[in-house]
C-alpha cells in the first residue's frame, strides 16, 4: 500500500452516478478474463483465502471513485479462480464517506480452524484477517490506544459468516501499535502484515514491512492478538525503493516434499527490474524455521555485476582529475568539476558503480546543468555498456552516441540513485567515428544523470541485482493464497504500477489481477528457481482453436495470421539461432494489431541477447503516461534441445508472458482500440526454424 495523500479524492458524484443495473464487462479495455471490480479504484490483492470451496479475493478498494482513496476491502468470490462474483464491500473505511478517521490497508487472512482466537461462537470457524489501519487523525480508538497523525499500525477483523461480513477487533485494536524500539520512529512506513499458520511451531507468523528501511519484521503469535517480535530481514538485493507487501511462503523443490524451501516475495516500489520505471516484485529463496527467515547465497546479490570479460574500458571515471584531466570537454556547471564518489552530494546514496568515483551532476541540486563530450574514438565492438542511473529523461537527462553530429542512440536513468547496466547495440555503425555525450539540461526533480563504466565488448552487460517473480512493468503487490492443500501455491498480483496507475484510460473501473499463478520451484543451473503457470482451472473459459500452424522454416519477413481475437491464449514455440552479426535477430507475433499495424504490440525473443522482450511502444493509447510506450526485456535460455516456448495470454487490456516453464514471466498492461484484433508472426536478421503456434481465443468469464 502506498501513501497518495495528494490522491484522496472521495469521488462521490462517481459514486452517487453510478447506476444499480449489472454491469455488461464488455467496455472498450475490460478484461475478459481477469478480475476487474464493476467500477471504481482497485490495487493489491489484500486477504486471498480459499476457504469451503470458494477462493476469496480481498482486495483495496476505493468505494468512492476510480482514483486511489478511502481505502477499504473489496471482496470477491470464485469457485475457479476465473468465473468472479462481485461481493459487498468487507472493510468500509471507518468514517466514509464524510470523516475517515481509518482506511484499511492491505493485510491478508487466515481461517482460524481451532480458534485460537477465540472468536468462533456458536460453532463457527472464525476467518480473521490482519491489515495496515491507517489513521489520518491523531486519535484514542475505543481500544483506549492512541495514534499519530499518518500513522500505520495492525489491526484485526474477524469473520463468523464465511467471509461475507466483518467485525473489527475494536476491544483491543491496533494489535501490533509501534514498529519495535530500535525502529520507533518508522510509524508511518509500517505496513502490509501477511499473515499464515506455521505448524511445526504451532504459531502464527506475520511478516511486516519497514517499507523505508528495507526490512521485514517477523512476528509469532498464538491467538492473532497478541504479537511477538521474533526477528527481522533485510536488506538484501533490490532497494531501488520502498519495501512493501511482503509475502512468505514454503514451495517443495523440484516437487520433493521432503526439499522445502522458502521463498519471501518482496514488492518495490519504485525500483522495478531493468528497463521499468516504477513498481516491481522481487523474490529471496531461503529457509524459515518458525522465527527466522535464512536467505540462501545463491539467492542473494552483491554488488554491481562486472562488465563481460571481453570489455575494452573507454571510460571508468577512476583516477583523481577533474573531467577535462580525463579527456571530457565539459560544459555549463560541468566546467571545472570531477568525477565524485556515491556519498559526497547531499542527496540519497549513490549506489551500484563501480570503482571510487562515476560522473553525477547533482552538483549543488538538481537545478545545476551542463553537458561532457567524449573524445571521439572509432566504434570496434558490436555493444557499448554502461552503467546509468539518475533521471529519466530522454531529452535532459541522457547519454548520447552522436556520429556526425547526430544523435544515433540514447539512454536514460530510471529516476533511481542506483545505476544499472545499458546497452547500446551498435552493430550497424562499426568502424565509424563517433562522441559519447553525458547531458543534464533538467533543472527540477530528478533532474541529473549518474554514469559509469563505459565499455565495448561483443556482448551486452547485464544487471543482476534480484530475482524478479515477473520482469514487466505491471506484476506489484503479489500475495500468495492461504487456506490450500500444501502441495498448492497460487498467488495473484496487482496488474499495475505506481508510475500511471491512477491515469491508465479505463472506466468505470481502474486496475485488474494478473492471471493466478501457481507457484513452484525447481533447480535451473543448480539453482532453486522460482517457476509459474497460469492455473488450470480458468481453461474451462478458452472458446475455440483460432489457429494451430507449424513451419520447419519460416522466411525473414513477416506473415500476416489475420483477425485471430482479442482475448487469446498463444502457445509458440521455435528453434534458437546463431544471430546476424549487424542487424537485429528476433522472431516473434505481433498481437492486437490494427489492420494497418498502426497499433500493434510486439512479443518475441532476441536471439543476440537471449532475452523475451515485449514492445508497447505501438500498443493503442500510450499518451497517458510519458514512461508507457516502452520495450521490457527479460532473459531467458533456449531448452536443452535448443528450443524457445513461449506461453502468451492477451486480454482486452494486457499481455502475459510464461518463459520456457515459467521460471521467466513478463506483465504488461495495453490499451489498443477495439478494431485491433490481428496478429502477425515476424522473423528478422535470417529465418526461424521449427515454428509452432497455436492460437486459442478465451472467451468472457463474466459472459456465463
Ligand atoms: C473528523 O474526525 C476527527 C477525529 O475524530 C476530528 O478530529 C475532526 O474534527 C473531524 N472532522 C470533521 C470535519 O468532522
Ligand atoms: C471459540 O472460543 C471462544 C472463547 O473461548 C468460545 O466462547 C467459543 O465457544 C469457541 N468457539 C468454537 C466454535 O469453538
Ligand atoms: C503475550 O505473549 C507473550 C509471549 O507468548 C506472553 O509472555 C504474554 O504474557 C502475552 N500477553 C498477553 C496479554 O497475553
Ligand atoms: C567520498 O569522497 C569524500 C570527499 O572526497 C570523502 O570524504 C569520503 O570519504 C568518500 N567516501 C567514500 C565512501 O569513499
Ligand atoms: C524530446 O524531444 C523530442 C524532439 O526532440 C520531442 O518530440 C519529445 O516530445 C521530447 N520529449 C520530452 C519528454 O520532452
Ligand atoms: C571494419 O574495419 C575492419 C578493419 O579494417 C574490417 O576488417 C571490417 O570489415 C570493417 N567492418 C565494417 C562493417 O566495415
Amino acid at each position: 500500500m502506498v501513501i497518495m495523500l495528494k490522491a484522496l479524492l472521495l469521488g462521490l458524484s462517481a459514486f452517487q452516478a453510478v447506476s444499480a443495473e449489472k454491469p455488461s464487462y464488455t467496455e472498450l479495455y475490460r478484461p475478459q478474463f481477469h478480475f476487474t471490480p464493476s467500477k471504481n479504484w482497485m490495487n493489491d490483492p489484500s486477504g486471498l483465502l480459499y476457504h469451503e470451496g470458494i477462493y476469496h479475493l480481498f482486495y483495496q478498494y476505493n468505494p468512492g471513485g476510480a482514483t486511489w482513496g478511502a481505502m477499504s476491502w473489496g471482496h470477491a468470490t470464485s469457485r475457479d479462480l476465473t468465473h468472479w462474483e462481485q461481493q459487498p464491500v468487507a472493510l468500509l473505511a471507518r468514517g466514509y464517506p464524510n470523516n475517515i478517521t481509518e482506511m484499511f490497508f492491505t493485510g491478508s487472512a487466515v481461517v482460524d480452524v481451532d480458534n485460537t482466537s477465540g472468536f468462533g461462537h456458536s460453532g463457527k470457524t472464525p476467518l480473521v484477517a490482519m491489515y495496515t489501519s491507517y489513521y489520518p487523525y491523531a486519535q484514542t480508538m475505543p481500544s483506549g490506544k492512541t495514534v499519530q497523525a499518518n500513522q500505520q499500525a495492525q489491526s484485526i477483523a474477524y469473520s463468523l459468516d464465511n467471509g461475507m461480513t466483518w467485525t473489527t477487533y475494536d476491544a483491543a485494536n491496533p494489535v501490533i501499535s509501534d514498529p519495535p524500539a530500535p525502529y520507533s520512529d518508522q510509524f508511518l512506513n509500517f505496513r502490509d502484515p501477511n499473515i499464515f499458520w506455521h505448524k511445526p511451531t504451532k504459531k502464527w507468523i506475520a511478516v511486516l514491512s519497514l517499507a523505508e528501511l528495507h526490512k521485514l519484521l517477523i512476528y509469532t503469535s498464538k491467538d492473532l492478538k497478541n504479537w511477538t517480535l521474533a526477528s527481522e530481514f533485510g536488506p538484501v538485493n533490490a532497494v531501488g525503493g520502498v519495501w512493501e507487501c511482503p509475502n512468505l511462503f514454503p514451495l517443495s523443490v523440484d516437487g520433493d516434499d521432503d526439499n522445502l524451501k522458502w521463498v519471501a516475495m518482496i514488492g518495490l516500489n519504485p525500483g522495478g527490474p531493468p528497463g521499468t520505471i516504477g513498481s516491481g516484485t522481487q523474490y529471496v529463496v531461503g529457509n524459515f524455521d518458525g522465527t527466522t527467515f535464512t536467505a540462501e547465497a545463491d539467492s542473494l546479490y552483491s554488488g554491481t555485476t562486472p562488465p563481460p570479460s571481453d570489455s575494452i574500458v573507454f571510460a571508468d571515471f577512476e583516477g583523481t582529475g577533474s573531467f577535462a584531466d580525463l579527456g571530457w570537454t565539459p560544459a555549463g556547471d560541468l566546467i571545472g568539476q570531477s568525477p565524485v564518489n556515491g556519498t559526497l552530494r547531499g542527496q540519497n546514496p549513490v549506489t551500484g558503480y563501480l570503482g571510487k568515483r562515476l560522473v553525477n551532476t547533482f552538483l549543488n541540486g538538481d537545478a545545476t546543468t551542463g553537458t561532457l563530450t567524449s573524445r571521439s574514438f572509432t566504434i570496434s565492438k558490436r555493444y557499448i555498456n554502461f552503467l546509468i542511473g539518475g533521471g529519466h529523461d530522454f531529452n535532459n537527462t541522457a547519454v548520447h552516441l552522436k556520429v556526425d553530429g547526430q544523435i544515433v542512440r540514447s539512454a536514460t536513468g530510471t529516476n533511481s540513485e542506483s545505476l544499472s547496466w545499458q546497452s547500446w547495440d551498435v552493430g550497424s555503425l562499426l568502424n565509424q567515428t563517433a562522441v559519447i555525450q553525458i547531458v543534464d539540461t533538467s533543472s527540477g526533480g530528478w533532474g541529473h544523470i549518474n554514469v559509469d563504466e563505459i565499455s565495448f565488448s561483443d556482448s551486452m552487460a547485464r544487471s543482476q541485482v534480484a530475482n524478479w517473480v515477473d520482469w514487466g512493468p505491471d506484476f506489484y503487490a503479489a500475495q500468495s493464497y492461504n487456506g490450500l492443500p500444501p502441495d498448492e501455491h497460487i498467488a495473484i498480483a496487482w496488474m499495475n504500477n505506481w508510475q500511471y496507475a491512477g491515469v491508465i484510460p479505463t472506466s468505470p473501473w481502474r486496475s485488474a489481477t494478473s492471471i493466478p499463478r501457481e507457484f513452484s520451484l525447481k533447480t535451473i543451473d543448480g539453482k532453486a528457481t522460482l517457476v509459474q503457470a497460469p492455473t488450470e482451472k480458468w481453461g474451462s473459459i478458452v472458446r475455440r482453436k483460432a489457429l494451430d500452424r507449424s513451419w520447419s522454416s519460416l522466411n525473414q519477413g513477416t506473415k500476416s495470421l489475420g483477425s485471430v481475437g482479442k482475448a487469446l491464449q498463444i502457445e509458440l514455440s521455435f528453434s534458437d539461432r546463431e544471430p546476424a552479426a549487424a542487424e537485429a535477430s528476433q522472431f516473434g507475433i505481433i498481437v492486437r494489431a490494427t489492420p494497418d499495424l498502426k497499433q500493434q504490440t510486439r512479443v518475441g525473443y532476441d536471439f543476440s541477447t537471449k532475452e523475451i522482450f515485449v514492445d508497447r511502444s505501438q500498443s493503442g493509447d500510450v499518451s497517458f503516461d510519458g514512461t508507457f510506450p516502452a520495450t521490457y526485456y527479460a532473459p531467458l535460455a533456449a531448452t536443452a534441445k535448443g528450443q524457445i516456448n513461449l506461453r502468451i495470454y492477451v486480454d482486452w487490456s494486457s499481455v502475459e508472458v510464461f518463459g520456457g516453464e515459467g521460471e521467466t514471466t513478463m506483465t504488461a498492461q495495453i490499451f489498443p482500440s477495439d478494431s485491433a484484433a490481428h496478429a502477425q508472426i515476424f522473423s528478422t536478421g535470417g529465418n526461424t526454424q521449427n515454428v509452432r503456434i497455436r492460437i486459442n481465443e478465451i472467451s468472457s468469464a463474466w459472459a456465463d
